[in-house]
């Protein structure tokens, strides 16, 4: 990537990893990503703000070449696809120094092997002035891990949010051109990093509201010149209340499950309720995450292994435990052989969610005309409860 200018004296480095298909071994990447790097040169002073990944380590020492000086390197989070370059710069700048929070500080010691005498941690609004730019640091904690914050310059006024409002996504826009593109993006980004810290998150986000923001630059994705389309975006994702969607993640071995999801998805439309159906075998896991970013209610559909779930089902409903999405309502559906503890043995995965549990139907063998009506019942009860809550119905772009 070549170095791009955002504003005077203020570029955006880093690497863009078209290729890069999976996150942490676990998260999938459709779009790919990137790992965005920003270098502001004061008067006095000059600050990288975030380095790379390890793998394009190479790319951000290119690009830094002709710098011959560097004062700081800002570390905003320690996860290392941002700060794992920073022993490589740490080594072609002697006398630079890496600032962090506290618990950044003790971090990168920990998780980098960094000097601790070549940091410095920095309190909440502490300031560091480089001549014509101000770098203010806004602690922004659980963005997702505990030691993040951000970067503010009054001066240019943008804020380099890092992972907060990131996208996962490979794109030659420095700006967001692509709105829908860049919204589902960042919201599958929120659904799968950000979504078990809404309550956190709702505090960050006031904080940086306070502020005078022009742009937004995160170190994954498109920087946002609009920073109220992502900012409105987030409030919607973080509120608490769901909307009109039925979230059905499930697996089916002989087709009864298949046949029931399909008459559940039917019922649910038919009386005005939004559903997702997900085939877990083949599913993208991160569509299934996004879809929980708003479900009122999920619905498992399972086949009997033993006597318990299948085992797509620990995964699936482990993931939705993990996330902590707002969801109010939960049953399962499916079906078995001679006897089911399914119910029962889902129940104890999903601790987390603060949700009312509605009559399950299970049936033995095939699914019959009772199994029908016993779902045709459910469908009525998830259609009479979304009602009396008022969920609205999901609004994309809002
Ligand atoms: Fe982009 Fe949490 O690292």
């Amino acid at each position: 990537m070549v170095i791009r200018t955002i504003r005077e004296n203020i570029h955006l480095l880093g690497a863009v990893d078209w290729d890069r298909r999976l996150f942490d071994s676990l998260i999938p990447l459709p779009d790919g990503t990137s790992y965005n790097a920003y270098l502001i040169t004061g008067k006095e002073k000059n600050a990288l703000l975030d380095c790379v990944d390890p793998s394009m380590t190479d790319t951000l020492m290119e690009q830094l070449a002709d710098v011959k000086k560097l004062d700081f390197i800002i570390s905003h989070h320690t996860e290392q696809d941002h700060s794992g370059a920073i022993p490589v710069v740490l080594e072609k700048y002697p006398t630079a120094k890496v600032v962090a929070t506290p618990k950044g500080v003790a971090m990168l010691i920990d998780h980098l092997g960094i000097s601790p005498d070549r940091c410095i941690a920095v309190e909440d609004n502490q300031e560091i002035a480089l001549g014509g730019q101000t770098l203010r640091f806004v602690h922004t904690p659980w963005v997702h891990w505990p030691e993040t914050m951000c970067t503010y310059v009054p001066e240019s006024k943008i804020l380099f949010s890092c992972d907060f409002f990131g996208s996962h996504i490979a794109s030659t826009d420095m700006f967001v051109t692509d709105k829908p593109r860049v919204y589902e993006a960042a919201k599958r980004y929120f659904a799968e990093i950000m979504m078990p810290f809404r309550t956190i998150i709702a505090k960050n986000i006031a904080k940086i509201e306070a502020l005078d923001i022009e742009i937004i630059a995160p170190s994954h994705g498109c920087l946002y010149d609009e920073p109220e389309f992502i900012i409105d975006a987030y409030k919607d994702w973080i509120s608490s209340e769901p909307k009109n969607l039925v979230v059905i993640p499930y697996i089916s071995m002989h087709g009864s499950t298949r046949k029931m999801v399909g008459h559940l998805v039917g019922a649910l439309a038919a009386r005005n309720v939004t559903a997702q159906q997900f085939e877990l075998s083949g599913t993208d896991i991160g569509k299934l995450a996004i879809s929980l970013v708003d479900a009122a209610t999920i619905v498992i559909g399972t086949p009997t292994v033993h006597i318990g779930p299948h085992p797509a089902i620990f995964y699936a409903s482990f993931l939705a435990n993990a996330l902590r999405p707002k969801l109010r309502f939960a049953s399962v559906i499916g079906s078995y052989g001679w006897s089911s503890k399914a119910v029962e043995k889902i129940t104890e995965l999903i601790p987390n969610l603060k949700v009312e549990l509605l009559d399950p139907v299970l049936c033995k063998g095939l699914p019959c005309s009772d199994t029908m009506e016993r779902i045709d019942a459910m469908a009525d009860s998830i259609a009479k409860k979304h009602r009396e809550n008022g969920f609205k119905e999901i609004c994309g772009i809002c």
